[in-house]
């Protein structure tokens, strides 16, 4: 890693202080979305599993991550975009009783190729169906144009047909928090879906104040993770003067921060207000910390490696799977069939 680049990084985050500067705080209606500790601290676990790169693990619910509060999880579909370096997937958890969809964080890049990146991103594409409402053509399409969105409705169609129709409970870390508010929306609108719970974890802003208007409409029972210093929540900046034209965030946020100095140091945790764009939350602090991105309430949310789309397969695991034309995978399995039978030898791809 070049020290240019880190530069770079860091004009970016002064360049985030200017543009997170005071203001009055403006007048609206308290949010109704109810915080729940115990469902954040299960939910943020599902958001961490899904990064995992072993499929044969993460599809049996047997990887290092998948146990603890997410015991007992069916797994539905495991949907690998291998194109685009995407990941998700969708299950029953029967403790919640609830669809849980989860979508994974970007692998692309280096997360400081990726932090410059958001800084930049415009709102280049007008919500369909919404006129006022405009988001980033390239948060939008990891979601509407790639095999995420076919297999997440697919395997919720399914889900439903085996559970009958019980709540769907929507998560994600950072860029998988983005495609997790786009998919939402969509089953919200699009699929008649109950989103009982949608709940993110460091996800960036991915719209502007018209769109946030209309997510909050349709999704009201959302929240919005973020912690201490995480840059992510941050980005694409705010600018609270120009706020009809730049992004901005739906509620409610709730912050995770420490107060108190040296052993006496405790984690308080704050929920919002309902505009979205609380400035006495995150936006009350410098967005300067990528590893208050990687970690909240001490669950790790990063793979093995950055910047590799790496995974490795048991290639029993085929018998479960459909493979298309580009090599995206997408593997079932009917969790009333139970206990998987898979070859010992494991494929590296
Ligand atoms: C919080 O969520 C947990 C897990 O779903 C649930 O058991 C508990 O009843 C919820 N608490 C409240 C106050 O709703
Ligand atoms: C969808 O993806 C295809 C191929 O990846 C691309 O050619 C097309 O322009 C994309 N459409 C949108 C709306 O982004």
């Amino acid at each position: 890693m070049g020290s240019f680049r880190w530069l770079k990084v860091a004009i970016l985050f002064s360049l985030l202080a200017i543009s997170g500067g005071r203001e009055l705080q403006a007048k609206h209606k308290d949010h109704a979305s109810a915080y729940n500790h115990t469902l954040a601290k299960i939910l943020v676990e599902y958001a961490s599993a899904v990064y995992m790169s072993d499929l044969t693990e993460l599809f049996t619910w047997t990887c290092s991550r998948c146990n603890d509060m997410t015991k007992g999880f069916e797994m539905i579909e495991l949907i690998v975009d291998v194109q685009h370096c995407l990941q998700a997937f969708v299950g029953v958890a029967p403790d919640l009783n609830a669809i849980v969809i989860a979508f994974r964080g970007t692998q692309e890049h280096s997360i400081q190729n990726w932090i410059e990146d958001l800084f930049w991103k415009q709102l280049d594409l007008n919500y369909p169906g919404m006129p006022e409402a405009m988001v980033h053509h390239g948060f939008y399409s990891a979601y509407h144009n790639t095999t995420m969105r076919p297999g997440v409705v697919d395997a919720v169609k399914r889900a439903k047909q085996l559970y009958g129709d019980i709540g769907i409970m929507v998560t994600g870390h950072s860029m998988g928090g983005a495609m997790a508010s786009f998919c939402a929306l969509d089953l919200a609108v699009n699929h008649g879906g109950r989103i009982v719970q949608f709940m993110t974890f460091g996800q960036p802003r991915v719209g502007n104040a018209a769109f946030s208007s209309y997510f909050s409409e349709h999704v009201p029972n959302t929240i919005r993770v973020t912690n201490n210093h995480d840059v992510i929540p941050h980005l694409p900046p705010y600018y609270s003067y120009f706020q009809q034209k730049t992004y901005k965030h739906f509620p409610t946020e709730v912050w995770l921060y420490n107060v108190g100095f040296g052993s006496l140091v405790y984690k308080v945790e704050k929920v919002c207000d309902g505009s979205g764009e609380d400035p006495t939350c995150s936006r009350s602090v410098t967005g300067n910390s990528i590893s208050d991105h990687m970690m909240y309430f001490d669950v790790e949310l990063e793979a093995d490696t950055w910047g590799s789309c790496r995974f490795v397969m048991n290639s029993g695991m085929l018998s479960y799977g459909k493979t298309d034309l580009n090599g995206n995978i997408v593997l079932s399995r009917d969790p009333a069939m139970s206990v998987l039978k898979l070859n010992t030898e494991t494929d590296v791809f």
